[in-house]
């Protein structure tokens, strides 16, 4: 079976947009049965930006990780672990550090967002992040990414890394990655600036819904959420214009797996105040059981880590051959 991948940062809270634009397609391609599923709390790269509290980030990874089973990843079907537990990634890492140019890396919008007016005190891990990433990937030479739309331009430097090893030793080792950026929330927006990207990092909490929200929280948040005085258009055309009214018919579709033409069929020229009590509703109804579901979890942090222990087992029974092949080509002499 080809592989897919995927990976996320246990760098704070899960939010809706991670759970609609990434977990929630990761239990899907999981369940479809047609690739060998594998997902990563990828605990490396959640230190690049800053560094957080041990606790915290031991917390996190493995709060992550009860946010993956929740959402329907199954650690039997799927291959389910934490990145620093299968050491091949960042070893795999250093040689793609070795491969991919200081200008590929210079125009990625994450590391200019993220480093922002100080690029001299950034941390150079946050500089290489991508060429993890690619490792993370092609250490199990996955072909299938599924991931939200701000991730798009790392799998295309995934892709050139992968052509420029191949290139220059000659050789046909790494597979040209296909990113996978489907269905109607690969791009979920702030609450408050629908022209913003739903974050994690937002100083503002009112901005998102948190996966461990309750449902007095979500149905909060929605309820205030900012729209426009029109009511809901009877085409998806009609929502080009607005920003905010179109993300809440996006959160909409993604939740009740419908398109979005198919949520205004049944909402169109309903007011905002009537759509959101239903929005509201739904996101509660599909949200509770997995915040739950995350809390029952995290009662037992032992359990935790032994699915994650067991997850790097079965990894590196992948990464460790592709890894010593990768020296082989390399020639990096083994004795
Ligand atoms: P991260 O941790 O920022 O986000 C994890 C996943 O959630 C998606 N996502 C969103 N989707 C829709 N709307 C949003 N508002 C939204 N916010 C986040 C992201 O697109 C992502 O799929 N670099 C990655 C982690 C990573 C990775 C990998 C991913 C490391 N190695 C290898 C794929 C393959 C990241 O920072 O994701």
């Amino acid at each position: 079976k080809p592989r897919a991948f995927s990976g996320i940062q246990p760098s704070g809270g899960l939010t809706l947009g991670n759970y609609l634009g990434a977990l929630k397609r990761f239990a899907q391609t999981q369940n479809a049965g047609t690739h060998e599923t594998i997902f990563c709390m990828v605990d490396l790269h959640a230190i690049t930006a800053r560094l957080l509290s041990p606790d915290e980030l031991r917390n996190n990874t493995r709060e992550l990780c009860a946010g993956f089973i929740a959402s329907g990843v199954d650690p039997e079907k799927s291959i389910l672990i934490n990145q620093s537990q299968v050491p091949e990634h960042a070893q795999l890492a250093w040689i793609f550090n070795c491969v991919a140019r200081m200008g590929w890396m210079g125009r990625m919008t994450q590391w200019k967002d993220k480093s922002g007016k100080d690029a001299e005190g950034a941390s150079l891990g946050l500089f290489a992040y991508p060429a993890l990433m690619a490792a993370d990937i092609l250490i199990y030479h996955a072909t299938h990414v599924p991931v939200g739309d701000d991730q798009k331009q790392h799998l295309e430097l995934t892709r050139d890394i992968a052509a420029k090893f191949n290139h220059d030793y000659g050789v046909d080792f790494f597979p040209i990655t296909e990113p996978v950026i489907e269905g109607a929330a690969t791009r979920v927006m702030n609450l408050q600036d629908g022209t913003k990207k739903m974050s994690k990092s937002d100083p503002v909490d009112k901005t998102r819904i948190n996966m461990t929200d309750d449902a007095d929280a979500i149905a909060k948040k929605i309820r205030k959420a900012k729209t426009d005085p029109d009511p809901l258009p009877d085409a998806v055309d009609g929502l080009a214009e607005r920003p905010d009214a179109r993300n809440l018919v996006n959160i909409y579709a993604a939740l009740a797996d419908l398109d979005p033409q198919a949520v205004l069929d049944e909402h169109a020229g309903a007011m905002f105040g009537h759509f959101k009590v239903a929005l509201a509703d739904l996101a509660v109804a599909k949200l509770s059981p997995i915040s739950s579901e995350m809390s029952r979890l995290m009662d037992d942090p032992a359990e935790i880590d032994r699915i994650l222990g067991r997850g790097a087992e079965r990894a590196r029974e992948i990464t460790v051959p592709i890894l010593e092949q990768t020296y082989d080509i390399v020639g990096m002499l083994r004795s």
